[in-house]
């Protein structure tokens, strides 16, 4: 059998049981996003009204935003149970057929990293989301045969930080494609209030906005920051969260006031000093950095991408105006000159 997992290993244990039980598990509770909450609404509600099980859906945007917390709001609201696993953890066929003969009438199968899966993985995938059926070959060469195993209506909930790594053919089995977008840090705060409250934090409006203001857009690390701003004001502080606490704390983090950290100032800075602010291949940025360009790229990039720090061209990564301005560097006649 695949390994099925909850959550990143990478975490610590506390904070793994900690994102856990921050999860929402409605859409009333679910906070932003709010075109993909309303369309999926809709489709939840039409699917049930039919009793039908829901479309096959793909969810897509930066990691940390709340793709498997959103899948497990879906099985919810459908009132069928969850299944988690992930591309890489499927490494046969027969792990993917071991996992949809176990399905029931309705239940989610939600597949994170679903672009990691291998071709003959997804060769499996293809009749099971589309005729609920598996093919499976029996015997080898001339005498073998192909029989037709009926599975029952599903929904596969497919998660995929890169779009574009997605095979057409699957691409396209998906009814429903809804993107996460990175929330503003309106819904970052109310998002850290409601953790906090779970977690009995007590934080006043302006710690918990200056928590937001440097989460890069991502629940994920609104959460973690949150936790590390209460273990320094338990120790530094009055155990209260305010503005003044948590702007020490996230100094001490060397998290600035945008959200950026160690990484993303050698990225740029590379860039700036280096490349004379590029064009720049994601290779060569990567290697500045000591991260791997699939990183660069996913957890890096989009929210330098949102600020207008950076720009992809054809020919690489360019740092625009905003980015000099932000480091205290002299902005180059030339940079104004690529952005008009
Ligand atoms: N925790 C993590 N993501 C959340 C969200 N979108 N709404 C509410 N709580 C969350």
């Amino acid at each position: 059998m695949p390994e099925e997992r909850l959550i990143s290993s990478s975490m610590r244990e506390e904070d793994k049981r900690n994102e856990y039980s921050l999860r929402p598990h409605f859409l009333d509770e679910y906070i932003g996003q709010d075109g993909v909450k309303e369309h999926m609404r809709i489709y939840i509600e039409a699917a049930k009204n039919r009793g039908e099980s829901l479309d096959h859906a793909l969810l897509y945007g930066p990691p940390g935003l709340g793709k498997t917390t959103l899948a497990g709001i879906i099985a919810n609201e459908m009132g069928v149970s969850l299944r988690v696993t992930s591309g890489p953890a499927i490494s046969h066929a027969g792990d993917l057929a071991a996992l949809l003969t176990n399905i029931a009438p309705g239940d989610v199968l939600f597949i994170d990293e679903i672009h990691r899966l291998n071709s003959s993985v997804e060769e499996v995938l293809y009749p099971a989301m589309e005729d609920y059926a598996l093919d499976i070959i029996i015997g080898k060469g001339p005498s073998a045969r192909s029989i037709r195993l009926e599975l029952p209506k599903f929904t596969l909930i497919g998660a995929t930080t890169r779009m574009g790594m997605l095979s057409s053919p699957l691409r396209d089995r998906f009814g429903i494609k809804e993107q996460l977008e990175l929330y503003t840090p309106e819904a970052l705060k109310e998002i850290i209030t409601r953790s906090a409250d779970i977690l009995h934090i007590i934080i006043d409006e302006e710690g918990a906005l200056e928590i937001a203001s440097r989460s890069r857009g991502t629940p994920r690390i609104a959460n973690r920051l949150l936790r590390r701003v209460r273990d320094f004001s338990q120790v530094r502080g009055s155990g209260i969260i305010d503005l003044e606490t948590a702007r020490q704390a996230l100094e001490m983090l060397s998290i600035d006031e945008l959200g950026l950290d160690g990484v993303d100032r050698r990225m740029l800075r590379a860039m700036i000093e280096v490349f004379k602010g590029g064009p720049v291949g994601l290779d060569t940025i990567a290697a500045y950095t000591g991260e791997d360009a699939g990183t660069v790229e996913d957890v890096y990039e989009p929210y330098l991408l949102k600020l207008g720090f950076i720009a992809r061209t054809s020919r690489g990564r360019v740092a625009l105006t905003a980015a000099y301005e932000h480091l205290d560097y002299a902005v180059p006649n030339q940079q104004l000159r690529l952005e008009v």
